[in-house]
């Protein structure tokens, strides 16, 4: 039974409450799915930290906002066992909520609820391709597979999750093996214990990924994305987005443009900086190349190289941030080089742009090892991050057939994409199942 507040809802229209991980990679999809609820007509109340919250000026209108503490939701990814805040917030809701919808990371938020008699579902924000190598990962970690124990396992292929290598599951270089199995437990955990597994995918694109999940969860699961193209004009950035840079794509000729982006989190060096800026002004292809403030590791300042301004002026544009959805999205651009977070790597697949892959950690090496091997709709940049090999990867994306044949298929999955969220698409059936759950579950 519910210790959350009995009293029946006025005008009948059931609260969703929501709990995004702090992170734009994870608000984004959280916030989407807010919006695709309350054009169903469901209410919406979000909570989040005091760290990265939703910005004020961007928050939809009739939605609540709850702060939840500085960092509550970063300490639920390192156990301390203290999510009190949580709770107190739960039990000042004024009306039954019909469930919370928590990020699959948060499986102490997800304990607060179940306690206190409020169902969850969770949202996982990664590919199906990623849950499911997540749900195999203690298997191969008791079989002693991985980690691997030496460099030369690396690019073997893992049994039953083809065409992922031992490589792509050794997700952070700084982060310790023992304590990205906790992570990834939780999230397998949180999935499990929930009433409803929200994935932010389609299923043309990711089918047997998805089987293989409903016959491994033993919970219904809603493959609902692309969210970002159901809930047009969610707004979620964390960061103001330079809007000129459309401006100066209208000018560019029709698939002729480069767009460069690393994510949110990830960064590179200041030598990798350098060899970027000559890699794509060698190129000679126009680009536009997002360098956030905080893209270079430990320098306060973005030290461009000298002689860089005047030779890319004519067919380069820098800013600090994008609108990425927009970008992606433009006729100007032909291509995306991208590390290959799911957000970035499924608004590509959305607007049939090819990529050229750099993963950084997480889950982006999966998404890269798909977006090569099975979608084929671009290729990694291997080896080191110098300007011929850079500028290497850029001619192969524009110039060369093999190019031309990732586009082609790239559109391919457009099209499919663009069906799924149609009436009747996979996707619309989706939500109407979701939406059929939320309604119908007990509180
Ligand atoms: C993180 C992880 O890195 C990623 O692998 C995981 O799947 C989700 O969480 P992040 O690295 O930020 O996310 O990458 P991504 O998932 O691509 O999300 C970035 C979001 O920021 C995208 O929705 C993108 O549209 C947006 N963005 C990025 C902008 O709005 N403007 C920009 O200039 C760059």
């Amino acid at each position: 039974a519910s210790a959350v507040n009995k009293a029946p809802a006025s005008g009948g229209a059931r609260r969703v409450l929501l709990f995004p991980l702090p992170f734009q990679g994870h608000i984004n999809p959280m916030l989407q799915l807010a919006a695709v609820l309350h054009a169903r007509g469901l209410r919406v109340t979000v909570f989040h930290s005091a760290f990265n919250a939703p910005e004020p000026a961007r928050r939809p209108a009739g939605y609540r906002f709850v702060t939840v503490g500085a960092s509550v939701p970063i300490a639920d990814l390192i156990p301390t066992g203290s999510h009190g805040n949580f709770a107190e917030a739960l039990l000042r809701i004024n009306e039954p909520p019909a469930c919370l919808v928590v990020d699959s990371n948060l499986r102490g938020m997800q304990v607060v609820a179940h306690r206190l008699g409020v169902p969850t579902l969770v949202l996982r924000t990664g590919a199906a391709a990623c849950l499911l190598a997540y749900m195999a990962f203690p298997a191969l970690c008791d079989k002693g597979v991985l980690p691997p124990q030496d460099h030369l396992q690396l690019n073997m292929q893992l049994d039953g999750l083809h065409p992922l290598q031992q490589q792509d599951m050794v997700f952070s270089a700084t982060i310790p093996h023992e304590t990205m199995s906790t992570l990834i437990e939780r999230i397998v955990v949180s999935s499990m214990c929930s009433s409803g597994v929200i994935i932010n995918t389609f299923s043309d694109l990711e089918d047997a990924e998805l089987q293989k999940i409903i016959d491994g969860m033993g919970v219904p699961v809603y493959a609902i994305g692309p969210l970002h193209k159901i809930s047009l004009g969610a707004q979620s950035s964390l960061l103001a987005q330079d809007r000129t840079c459309l401006d100066w794509l209208d000018k560019q000729e029709v698939g002729s443009v480069l767009f460069v982006s690393f994510g949110s989190l990830a960064s590179m060096d200041q030598e990798e900086l350098v060899e970027t800026a000559w890699g794509l002004a060698n190129s000679r292809m126009p680009f536009l190349w997002v360098i956030r403030p905080d893209s270079v590791q430990g320098s306060g300042k973005i030290g461009l190289p000298d002689g860089f301004e005047e030779e890319a002026r004519d067919r380069g544009m820098v800013v600090s941030w994008a609108p990425q959805q927009e970008v992606l999205g433009h006729q100007a651009i032909g291509g995306f080089w991208t590390h290959n977070g799911w957000n970035s790597t499924l608004e590509s697949i959305s607007e049939g742009v090819p990529m050229i892959c750099r993963p950084h950690f997480g889950d982006q090496m999966i998404n890269a090892r798909y977006v090569q091997e099975v979608w084929k709709i671009g290729f990694r940049l291997e080896g080191k991050m110098d300007r011929d090999n850079i500028q290497r990867s850029v001619k192969k994306l524009f110039c060369h057939d093999q190019g031309g044949e990732m586009r082609r298929r790239a559109n391919n999955l457009k099209d499919k994409a663009t069906r799924c969220i149609m009436k009747g698409g996979s996707s619309q059936t989706g939500i109407d199942l979701l939406v059929n759950c939320i309604m119908t579950l007990p509180s």
